[in-house]
């Protein structure tokens, strides 16, 4: 990534006219309304500021959104020190790992996709979690064949072999421009210091309590000496979490992967029956992927391919929807979701049958993904009624695919644009702090099909494509997405979610792709899932009444259930920079200069 300049004149435009506002840009903080100057107004007019409820925040060089603000603000600084796109995602990465602990991470893996501006090249990085070399197909099934309960979510054996840090590495020295231990220099302070409890982690750690509580070693860290859970207010000091990160910056990668952190996190599992040996670490690889790529009225999107689901999911609902004039139809209206919903049924239909880490099943990913393929599907689709999900099998594509995770978007004063989303699994996932490490391991496992046919975490149903095997990558759903439109950045998104992230990230690309939306307001509006089992209709709190009664006209089985996703999303528009977080997470900000 060189400095090239290609945010074109508008940008330099934009530049101009928002110099009257000093500071970065921040959302819920400073309330867009009340900085904007007259002549502010004017320029954000061209994304119907006046016609908006939500309000993205817009600046004119650089952009960061995250769900948690202190790593917002890591990588704001980076972006105005001089640092790129690259450069901010790996410091906000560690910083998360800190100010996150539920989903950011240290001991998770995860994708980035990146678009290199200098060269216009977009790459996928998996950093996804490897199974141990010890990992067997039927390793979380009892002597009758049956799934052990929690075993593949709260034990040692849930444990995949950690890629995070092995990812942001090599990130950085593939594309980024300054020092790892400067870049990582935050997030060891907020680990050594310590910063104060919101009361959305307080409510994770209190949901999350009897995992946590399990082990001595993530007690000490987020209960209080009198032996409850931390509350909001209190300050979360990670002084273990300091000196490995120390360790990393000194050392890069080996120092986690062979030297010192290795030891302790073996150490770990052999005391407890866990799987991960040193020579699992030691033989830890990122993968640099071809991107999933597809075009919708006029954008290209491009995307993350598997191990994740979601990238090549998104481009059949995508390749489907074209067939619809969706516009037309209205946002979120009955006749639009229908549709929308029954596609999904037949998405995720196909997941469950094709999908798997490609360096070990074929995945008839051209087949998936070709035109024909969702003209066929769409012939399935029905105006006025539901096709019932036990009548769904999956599709015949041609030969040759906690919620918690987070994602983070970042763009660069040159164009560059990085979208993060990496994981734990669930909350704090296995629960487990390796002792003397301070760092939280993920129960990745659980996104393998312990069983084929048997539901994971997220209700989602694996095949034969996505048993479990050595050294082999789960399925994940996650989803970076980059768009471009006329060969220029466009937008960047992504979101937590589990199963949910693939239609939650598609929605977000339909609003603003269908309907125009800027992401504040493509963020807010109300979401919706269907993934085929269970065969119902999964809708937002506020969804309007009248469209729940002809979607159930239509024999749609509906029902309202907690908030999906988080997404954090930034949209080049009118040569200005527009970001905001998913107010779903009250945590999180879109921070620009
Ligand atoms: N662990 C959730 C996912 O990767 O999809």
């Amino acid at each position: 990534m060189h400095r090239n300049p290609i945010l074109r004149l508008g940008l330099l435009a934009a530049a101009l006219v928002l110099s009257a506002c000093s500071g970065p840009q921040r959302q819920q903080a400073v309330p867009v309304v009340q900085r904007a100057t007259a002549v502010t107004q004017a320029a954000a007019a061209a994304y119907d500021y006046d016609f908006n409820v939500f309000h993205s925040v817009v600046a004119s060089h650089g952009m960061v959104v995250a769900e948690q603000a202190l790593a917002s603000q890591v990588g704001l600084d980076v972006l105005k020190r001089g640092g790129n796109a690259v450069d901010a995602a790996v410091a906000m990465g560690f910083a998360l790992g800190v100010t996150l602990p539920y989903s950011g991470n240290t001991g998770g893996g995860g994708f980035m996709m990146v678009h290199d501006a200098a060269t216009g090249q977009d790459v996928a990085l998996d950093f996804r979690e490897v199974a141990p070399q010890a990992a067997t197909r039927d390793m979380y099934l009892d002597a009758q064949g049956n799934v052990i309960d929690g075993m593949s979510l709260h034990t040692h054996a849930a444990v995949g072999v950690p890629g995070t840090v092995a990812g942001l590495t090599h990130a950085l020295q593939r594309w980024g421009s300054l020092p790892l231990a400067q870049l990582m220099q935050p997030a060891i302070a907020q680990a050594e210091n310590g910063y104060p409890v919101s009361e959305t982690l307080a409510t994770v750690i209190e949901r999350e309590k009897d995992n946590l509580g399990q082990w001595p070693a993530s007690r000490a860290i987020f209960f209080r000496d009198d032996g409850t859970p931390l509350q909001r207010g209190d300050t979360l000091v990670q002084k273990d979490l300091a000196t490995s990160l120390r360790l990393i910056a000194q050392g890069g990668a080996s120092a986690f992967y062979r030297g010192p952190i290795a030891d302790k996190i073996a150490a770990e599992m052999a005391r407890h029956g866990g799987l991960i040996s040193k020579q699992d670490l030691a033989d830890y690889r990122v993968v640099e992927r071809e991107p999933i790529r597809g075009t919708y009225r006029g954008y290209e999107v491009v995307t993350m391919p598997p191990p994740s689901s979601g990238g090549i999911h998104i481009v059949q609902l995508l390749n489907m929807m074209a067939h619809w004039p969706l516009q037309e139809w209205g946002h979120n209206s009955a006749r639009s979701v229908h549709h929308m919903a029954e596609a999904m049924k037949l998405v995720y239909a196909d997941r469950a049958e094709y999908l798997g880490d490609t360096d070990f099943v074929q995945v008839p990913v051209r087949g998936l993904l070709s035109r024909d393929y969702a003209a066929e599907l769409v012939q399935k689709i029905s105006d006025d009624r539901t096709l019932p999900a036990a009548q769904v099998k999956p599709g015949h594509p041609q030969a040759h695919e906690g919620s918690n995770t987070t994602h983070y978007s970042v763009m660069d004063k040159d164009g560059n644009m990085v979208a993060v989303t990496y994981t734990l699994n669930t909350h704090f996932g296995s629960g487990i702090v390796a002792e003397g490490t301070g760092i939280v391991l993920n129960n990745e496992m659980d996104d393998f099909s312990a069983k084929p046919g048997v539901p994971n975490v997220y209700g989602l149903i694996g095949g034969e494509a996505n048993a479990i095997e050595a050294r082999k990558r789960p399925l994940s759903s996650m989803s970076p997405t980059l768009v471009l439109k006329d060969g220029q950045p466009w937008l960047i998104t992504g979101s937590p979610g589990g199963a949910r992230i693939i239609t939650t990230v598609l929605q977000i690309l339909s609003n603003t792709m269908d309907y125009g939306m800027d992401p504040a307001e493509a963020t807010a509006s109300l979401r919706f899932h269907q993934q085929w089992t269970p065969d119902e209709i999964r809708v937002e709190q506020g969804f309007s009444v009248d469209t729940i009664a002809l979607l159930r006209q239509r024999g749609q089985s509906v029902v309202v259930k907690p908030a999906m996703g988080r997404t954090q999303t930034i949209q080049v528009r009118d040569g200005q920079l527009l970001g905001f977080s998913d107010p779903r997470n009250p945590d999180g900000a879109a921070l620009g200069y």
